[in-house]
């Protein structure tokens, strides 16, 4: 039996399979510049996050039907759910489709088919988190934000993903105040390949409860100490750091170092479809890989839940 967990780090896109992609090109007449799946998976050799999402964004291509979405995350919902995902906190780029002509509705609308039910088809509970591409301008991610305005009953909050270095959390300073005014909760990518000051200012600029990735906060000892002191989660994904090269090897990988410092910290997929594995193959890596004892494992399992969005505040500050 898996251990229970939360998966607070996803990107619905990044779940396409590569044989579900090539059911929906066929099925909407898209052309894929790969031959057959194997072509294609032999093309999940990455140098950085850049060359990883320029294939994230190409195969977003085959995605154009509110059916397209719901069949994506009904997908996930089952690998997760065999993987013991209880509760799902979902990352969506509506940038990425409304550049295609894919409307806001069509997205949000087709994956709510798939999450409005998943606690009765998959039993996981799930929340929407809408993400603004940083490498976008901060004019083009308010007005998608007002788009989004007459879905806000299916979003539970915002994020901040794609290529991070150059795009600090400061150009998002007003759309995340605008969001906040709205009432959504906010995230952001942090510390993946950008610098320790970007995890600062996504927490002090953008009023961050959690920060995706989060692991250069290990160059800046008094950062690591307020993370600490504060509880901030961070929403750590061991696969994703070995596929993008972030780390050069798994075992070198810093959650055993994070877990002693006492860092609230997270074990989640990113976008499993590329990197080898879903949240149970994560929590499989670092107990073979990093040697994490079961009571390591069941701390990370019990932090999911206690840094997901249906825990109360006071909860997460108790620990
Ligand atoms: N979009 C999808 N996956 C991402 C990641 N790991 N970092 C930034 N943006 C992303
Ligand atoms: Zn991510």
């Amino acid at each position: 039996m898996p251990l229970p967990k939360a998966e607070l780090h996803l990107h619905i896109e990044g779940t396409l399979e590569p044989e579900l992609a090539f059911e929906l090109a066929a099925r909407n007449g898209v052309a894929l510049p790969y031959a057959h799946t194997d072509a294609l998976r032999k093309a999940y050799e990455f140098e950085d996050l850049q060359s990883f999402l320029n294939l994230y964004y190409e195969l977003m291509a085959v995605l154009r039907t509110e059916q397209d979405f719901a069949d994506l995350a009904d997908a996930y919902l089952a690998r997760a759910a065999a993987q013991g995902v209880r509760h799902a906190e979902i990352f969506f780029d509506p940038q990425a489709h409304l550049a295609r002509g894919v409307g806001m509705g069509t997205v949000v609308e087709g994956l709510w088919r798939a999450l409005g039910r998943s606690e009765e088809t998959h039993g996981v509970s799930t929340q929407l988190i809408m993400c603004f591409l940083r490498d976008e301008s901060a004019a083009s991610a308010m007005e998608t934000l007002e788009a989004a305005k007459p879905y806000l009953d299916r979003i539970v909050g915002i994020g901040l993903d794609s290529a991070e270095v150059g795009h600090p959390p400061v150009k998002f300073r007003e759309v995340y105040e605008a969001a906040a005014a709205l009432g959504l909760r906010r995230v952001a990518h942090a510390g993946e390949e950008g610098p320790p000051s970007y995890i600062t200012e996504a927490l002090d600029v953008l009023g961050v409860e959690r920060v995706d990735h989060g692991l250069r906060c290990m160059e800046d000892p008094a950062l690591v100490e307020r993370l600490v002191r504060e509880r901030v989660p961070l929403t750590l994904c061991p696969l994703s750091n070995v596929r993008l090269r972030t780390v050069d090897t798994l075992a070198e990988h810093p959650l055993p170092a994070m877990l002693d410092a006492g860092l609230l910290c997270t074990v989640n997929s990113d976008d499993p479809a590329y990197f080898g594995g879903y949240a149970g193959d994560n929590f499989d890596a670092v107990r073979r890989i990093l040697g994490l004892t079961d009571e390591r494992l069941r701390e990370l399992a019990r932090n999911s839940f206690t840094a997901s969005f249906l825990a109360h505040d006071e909860e997460r500050r108790a620990g």
